[in-house]
Order: structure tokens, then C-alpha cells, then sequence
């Protein structure tokens, strides 16, 4: 928990009760929390029936008869892309536009429903045709171009279970999920654009697929040309998407499969070296992002024009760009590339461009564009925007004032939104037409969620108060379990309150019975609001033949919310001949390599010792303090006292 947090929470006073617009229309929302607190399961099996188009309607809600193993709407019979699309042109809304796309570069494309559904149609005969059938695992590690949705929908629509993996991840990542998925397909492309420059996809893929002697699990690699980059090819194994899909049939009738029927694996950083495959199903996940999209954005499907900023490889991209707003038949537009390319006010021009009426981005993001000046987004025409969100860490009052009144011209409500990749599904936000706003506050369960804050024994905790974060009941968007170690799942979630799920969030009420996040309890760090697990960059630092012991720990960071500090031992031989600073270089390269850009050290400290307990407990909040710059706190349960001197030595 961050101190300042805690300040903000004490001090922050601001209140924005929901304007004249939007609380018109509020009376039905506040039924739904009446609704659901009646009757939680029945409010779900509604919404569920309302939302979505059943082929075999279900009688069962909620089986959790084999906690914490749940069943939603179990008998039901559902297929998720036809949800996304084929219901929506059967409904005569064919027109719509489904994607705005632009490339990095400038080049667009404008998808209507009608041919965002005939491409999935071919893209899932095409897949059909390598072999990919239901229950079958397929990674998909792409930029964000349309390719990357239609591939995403093609697999559901089969009934087979997509791993998509961010296309920042590295090469050594990439093998590792596909292995643990045993994935048999890779869609991947020649590279995409970032920054101006075109980055190889496809030459990763390949190095993944030899990175061992043993064969991996892979038979195919279809390539999508995007960047124009020259590729190796490996014949028999590798095949272009656009010469594929020329070949098939452009017919393809969904069949509907059961309600639990996997419908994705996403890997995320837990608080060990290994990611977990966080798996997902189909009928109760897409009844609960359709829902949460629809009231948190208060989604005017016919009008507005939504955006959300995420990369398709986060859980973000996957329930709030594809998933939620595709079921709900919405207009959105996609972007493949930065936010300051080529100029810093990309972003804006976007939504003048398109007239986005709906954002959905990070406090990271926001942060970086306060520190560039409110110059640059006034030179644009933002009058479109009417509902502001965010989303991925704590987002402090000074970013959420400026978001509403720098972006959203001083009305425009921001809602915070709290959920995991476990959760699947927003769990805690304000509703724009019913809830007085809060900076810095998440606020409330949405509907039908039901959370609390307990002590680390379990007891709930009362307003005013601080401890941990639960989920009290089953969900319908929760996960189902970790990708082939229900014991990890058990453990991981499960074993601390036993029926309650442990978030591994540090929250508080307020006086009013608000909730407010404090950041993660346990070593996963959220740089950027992207999760990156300690243990797993100091096993990736101590496989360095240069190492001899390290320490990550997450340092608060004005711009990422925290960034990734290290402390490295190295054995003298090997760093001596490279000098310091070198090592340091050599060492944050060597991160990159093995794990990608996004968990490469802000810093790296070459030390002598670590401090530690007498029962070898590294304790890295002495070294967060020396991290962040403060004095540093109580030692006295060091082994060694002397330590923290030190250390404190050798850095000045
Ligand atoms: C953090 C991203 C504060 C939190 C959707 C959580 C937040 C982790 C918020 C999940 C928020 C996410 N306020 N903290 N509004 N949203 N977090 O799995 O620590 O990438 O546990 O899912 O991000 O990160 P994940």
C-alpha cells in the first residue's frame, strides 16, 4: 500500500454528482441494484437472456456445488461469435460500422458488422481446414489490426480456446505459453508497426519454435501480412493468411457448444516465476462483459462511437474491445500503433477524426499526457466525448481532474474501473447516471458483485477502514482455474478465506462506505498498469551467467505508477571485466531478451549484499526505500544489520 494512496483517500474531498443528462436516465439503472440484491442469480440468468442469444436456452444458473470450481448457466447452449456478429446483421444492423481501424502509419479501414462476420466465416473454415476444432488451443500474436479480432472470433466460433500473447512479449515467452498451452496453431504476422518502425513478429516466432531441440507442439504458422518486412519461411510449416483465405468457402454456420465451453487462455504474472494461464468460459464471461460494458459506458449502441485504447494481448483488449463491445453490437474504432506517433496528439486527432463519444484508457497513459501540457489535446475538437474510463491501476485526483476537465471538457464523468484478469469482467465502478463521482475512488460493485474488505483473519472490516480485498460470491465472468494446475488455482485464490476469492488488492472504505484501491498486497508489481511478477525477473537476472543473487522490487513511479528496480549481486570474476554500468546495460538487455521491453528494469543496482532475514527472507521493503529514496525503515530483523549501510554505500 502507497502512502499516498492513503493521502489521497484522507484528503481528497472533490464530488461530482451525475449531470442532468445522464441522471434522466438513471431510474432503471438503480433498479438493477435492487434487482440483483432481491435475487443475485436471477438478476444474472435475466440479464444473461436478455444479452445474448441462447441456441439451447439454459434452466441452471449457478452451479457451485464444487467450490471453487463454478458452473454458470451449465445447460444452456450458446456460440460467442455468432453473439459478436452474425445476430447482429440477422438483426438488420449489417451496416454498422463494427471497426474504425487506422495503422500506425495512417492507412484505415472501415468494417461493417455484415463484413466483419463474412470475414470470421472464412477465417473459421480456413482454420477448420488446418485442423483446429473445438477443445484445441491456438496463440495468436499479432499487433492490433483487424486480423487479430477476426482470428480471436474464428476460434471461438469453432469452439477451440485462443491464447493470445502481447506482441511485445519476447521470443523465450512466447515458447513458454505456447508449450504450456500446447497450442497446435500460431497466427502471427511478418511484424507490425510501433513507434515509427516496423517490429518482426514472425522472426520471433520462428526462434520460439527452435528455441529448444524438442519439437514444440506447433504444426502451423499462418502469417498475416502487415509490416512488409522480409520473413524466413519454413515450407510445409508456414502459410500467408491473405493466400489461405482466398482459398476457402465463404460460408460457415455457427454451431452452438455448452455455456462452459473454454473460450480462452490468458496468461498473466502471479507472484511466482511461472505466468498462469487464467482460463475463461464462454456463457457466463460474455453475459458479464456485455453487461459491464453497457452500463459502465452507458452504451448508446446506435450513436456512440467507443474506444478503447488496450492492446488486444491484455484482458482489457480481450473483455472491453472484443468481447463486451462486439456482443453489444457497437462502433468502435481500433488503433494499431503509439500515442505520440507521429506527432503527441495522435490520440486526439482519433477522436475528433472519428467522433469518439467513449474512452477507455490507463492512468499511465493520462499521466503522460498531463507531463506533455493540455496544449496539445486543446488543439483538437473533443466536444464527442461523453463518457470517460479508466482503468488497470489506482488512478490519483490530480489525473482523474485532469482527464475530466483537460479531455472531457469539465462534465464529462470518469469512471474508475477495478477487475483482474481472474475476474475477467468489471467488478467495482461508478455507473455514469446514478453514482456521485469520486477522483481516485473505484466506488462501488457493479450489480449483481458482491465484495468486501476484510483483516488478513478474515473478518470484515468497517468504514474508515483498510485490509484486503474480496469477492464474497461466485461471479459470472470469474475464472475457471489456472491452465492444467487446479492445486495452483486453489492455492493461489482460494486457500486464504476459503470461500471468499483473495484478489491480492489492498483496499479501503471510506467514510461513506466507498471503496478505494491501494495497490497489490503481494510481490506483483503494475508498471504501466501492466502486471509483472518480481520472481519472475529475478529468475530471468539470475539466469545470467554474470549473476549471482537479485531482488526486483516494484519503486513508485510519477509516470508508470511503479517501475521495476533491481538489485543484482554479480560474481566478481565475470562483472569486474565489464565494469558497472556495463553490467547494468548488459543486464537490461538480457531482461528485454528473455521477457520483453515491458519488464526491462528502470534501474539496476550493482550491490554486495542483500538485505535479508535470519531466515533468508529477502526484504525488499528496505529496498523499495532505497529504491524510491526515502530513509530507510526498521531493521531490526535483519540477520545483519550492517546491510542497508552498506548498500546505501555503494550507491551514493
Ligand atoms: C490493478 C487489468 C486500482 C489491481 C484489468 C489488479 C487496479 C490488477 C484497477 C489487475 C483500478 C486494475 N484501480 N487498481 N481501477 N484496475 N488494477 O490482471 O492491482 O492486468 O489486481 O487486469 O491491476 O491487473 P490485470
Amino acid at each position: 500500500m502507497t502512502m499516498n494512496n492513503i493521502d489521497n483517500l484522507l484528503h481528497e474531498s472533490r464530488r461530482f454528482p451525475p449531470s442532468e443528462v445522464f441522471a434522466a436516465g438513471s431510474a432503471e439503472t438503480r433498479r438493477l441494484y435492487e434487482e440483483a440484491a432481491a435475487d443475485r442469480e436471477g438478476f444474472w440468468a435475466k440479464q444473461a437472456k436478455e444479452l445474448l442469444h441462447w441456441h439451447k436456452p439454459f434452466t441452471q444458473t449457478l452451479d457451485w456445488t464444487n467450490p471453487p470450481f463454478a458452473k454458470w448457466f451449465g445447460d444452456g447452449e450458446l456460440n460467442v461469435a455468432y453473439n459478436c456478429l452474425d445476430r447482429h446483421v440477422l438483426a438488420g444492423n449489417g451496416d454498422r460500422v463494427a471497426l474504425h481501424w487506422e495503422g500506425e502509419p495512417g492507412d484505415q479501414r472501415t468494417i461493417t458488422y455484415a463484413e466483419l462476420t463474412a470475414e470470421v466465416k472464412k477465417a473459421a473454415n480456413l482454420l477448420a481446414a488446418l485442423g483446429i476444432g473445438a477443445g484445441d488451443r491456438v496463440a495468436i500474436y499479432l499487433p492490433v489490426v483487424p486480423e487479430a479480432l477476426i482470428a480471436m472470433l474464428a476460434v471461438a466460433r469453432l469452439g477451440a480456446i485462443h491464447s493470445v500473447v502481447f506482441g511485445g512479449f519476447s521470443a523465450e515467452s512466447l515458447r513458454a505459453r505456447i508449450d504450456d498451452a500446447e497450442a497446435k496453431l500460431v497466427i502471427t504476422a511478418d511484424g507490425g508497426y510501433r513507434k515509427g518502425k516496423v517490429f518482426p513478429l514472425k522472426a520471433a516466432v520462428d526462434a520460439a519454435l527452435t528455441l529448444t531441440d524438442k519439437a514444440s507442439s506447433v504444426t502451423n504458422v499462418l502469417v498475416v501480412k502487415r509490416g512488409g518486412n522480409d520473413v524466413e519461411w519454413t515450407h510445409g510449416r508456414d502459410l500467408w493468411w491473405h493466400d489461405e483465405i482466398a482459398q476457402v468457402d465463404s460460408e460457415h454456420t455457427a454451431k452452438p457448444f455448452p455455456a462452459e465451453n473454454p473460450l480462452f487462455i490468458l496468461y498473466t504474472s502471479g507472484t511466482t516465476g511461472k505466468p498462469k494461464g487464467i482460463l475463461h468460459t464462454s456463457g457466463g464471461y460474455l453475459t458479464q462483459v456485455a453487461f459491464s460494458h453497457r452500463q459502465v459506458f452507458d452504451l448508446k449502441p446506435e450513436t456512440d462511437v467507443y474506444w478503447c485504447t488496450a492492446d488486444v494481448g491484455w484482458v482489457t483488449g480481450h473483455s472491453y474491445t472484443v468481447y463486451g463491445p462486439l456482443a453489444n453490437g457497437t462502433t468502435q474504432v481500433l488503433y494499431e500503433g503509439t500515442p505520440d506517433t507521429p506527432h503527441p496528439g495522435r490520440w486526439w486527432e482519433l477522436i475528433q477524426k472519428y467522433g469518439v463519444t467513449t474512452l477507455y484508457t490507463a492512468p499511465t497513459a493520462i499521466r503522460t499526457f498531463m507531463k506533455l501540457g493540455r496544449q496539445i489535446p486543446q488543439e483538437f475538437d473533443l466536444s464527442s466525448l461523453r463518457v470517460l474510463g479508466s482503468v488497470g491501476e489506482p488512478i490519483n485526483p490530480e489525473a482523474w481532474i485532469w482527464y475530466r476537465d483537460v479531455i472531457g471538457g469539465g462534465e464529462t464523468p470518469v469512471v474508475d474501473t477495478w477487475w483482474q484478469t481472474e475476474t475477467g469482467a468489471i467488478m467495482v465502478s461508478a455507473l455514469p447516471g446514478v453514482t456521485t463521482l469520486k477522483p481516485g475512488s473505484a466506488q462501488v460493485p457493479l450489480p449483481g458483485i458482491s465484495i468486501d474488505i476484510v483483516t488478513d483473519d478474515g473478518t470484515p472490516v468497517g468504514k474508515d477502514e483498510g485490509g484486503l480485498l474480496v469477492v464474497t460470491e461466485p461471479w459470472p465472468a470469474m475464472l475457471r482455474g489456472i491452465w492444467g494446475d487446479p492445486e495452483r488455482f486453489k492455492e493461489t485464490y482460494w486457500e486464504k478465506f476459503g470461500d471468499r476469492y483473495f484478489a491480492g488488492d489492498g483496499a479501503r472504505y471510506d467514510k461513506d462506505g466507498d471503496i478505494w484501491l491501494m495497490g497489490r498486497v503481494d510481490d506483483v508489481m503494475n508498471v504501466s498498469g501492466h502486471r509483472l511478477s518480481t520472481a519472475e525477473i529475478e529468475s530471468s537476472l539470475v539466469a545470467h551467467p554474470m549473476v549471482a543473487e537479485a531482488a526486483v522490487v516494484g519503486a513508485s513511479d510519477e509516470t508508470t505508477g511503479q517501475a521495476v528496480v533491481a538489485f543484482v549481486i554479480t560474481r566478481a570474476s565475470q562483472a569486474d571485466a565489464a565494469g558497472k554500468d556495463d553490467a547494468a546495460a548488459v543486464l537490461r538487455a538480457h531482461v528485454t531478451q528473455q521477457i520483453g521491453a515491458i519488464a526491462r528494469p528502470r534501474q539496476i543496482f550493482i550491490v554486495s549484499e542483500l538485505p535479508k532475514t535470519r531466515s533468508g527472507k529477502i526484504m525488499r521493503r528496505l529496498l523499495r526505500d532505497v529504491a524510491e529514496g526515502r530513509e530507510i525503515g526498521d531493521t531490526t530483523t535483519l540477520a545483519d544489520a550492517n546491510v542497508m549501510t552498506l548498500i546505501s554505500e555503494t550507491l551514493r
